[in-house]
């Protein structure tokens, strides 16, 4: 089985990156195999609208790395987008990764129907909610199957290590990663 999460904090190594690594581990002990994919920061377009992925089967006509990530997110079982909350919604990076390999995998069949998703963020006061909002419309929209924790995928952090501060904010990640690992199982067992 395999859980692919998506970084989308400009900060490699920052709030939302740890959240990620939190509920990776958890995969990972329960003998998946685990990637993390850093987009924050990186160069980046919106969907031009152009509909050539509809066309070229699975492939975007911008040639950049989102030709690289969707393959990840095809073959993946799970899928874990993480983004900072950015005045109340998603960095543009993660909000590209979804435009774009959204359009692609409709166009390629709609291939991340009945794939586990989860979307978790970091946020210094308030906006979080607004952010996991986001992720989860793009899910829902994508027939993705959407597990639960013991809280909103939420972490209280500013600067980076916040989130080590933060138990609960940690456990609900742990959780997540459980009810991650209980749900794949459940649909590939
Ligand atoms: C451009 C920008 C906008 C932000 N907007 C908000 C916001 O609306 N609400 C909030 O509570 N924190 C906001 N923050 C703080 C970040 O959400 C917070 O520092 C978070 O921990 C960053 O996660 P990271 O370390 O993964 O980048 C903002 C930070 C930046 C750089």
């Amino acid at each position: 089985m395999q859980v692919l999460a998506v970084n989308g904090s400009p900060r490699k190594n920052g709030n939302t990156a740890a959240l990620l690594k939190t509920v990776l581990e958890v995969c990972t002990n329960a003998g998946f195999e685990t990637e993390l994919y850093q987009v924050g920061g990186r160069e980046i377009h919106g969907c031009k609208g152009c509909k050539s992925c509809w066309k070229n089967k699975g492939r975007c006509v911008q040639s950049d790395w989102i030709n690289e990530l969707y393959p990840q997110m095809k073959i993946a079982d799970a899928i874990i987008l993480g983004s900072p909350t950015y005045f109340f919604d998603l960095t543009p990076e993660i909000k590209a990764v979804m435009d774009r390999t959204g359009y692609i995998s409709r166009a390629d069949g709609f291939t991340f129907n009945r794939k586990v998703a989860a979307g978790v963020s970091a946020v210094r006061r308030a906006g979080g909610v607004a952010t996991l909002d986001s992720m989860q419309h793009f899910f829902l929209i994508n027939g993705m199957i959407v597990p639960g924790s013991s809280y909103l995928n939420v972490s209280l952090a500013c600067e980076p290590g916040d989130v080590e501060r933060d138990a609960e904010g940690l456990q609900t990640m742990k959780t997540l990663g459980e009810n991650i690992v209980w749900l794949v199982k459940k649909i590939h067992g």
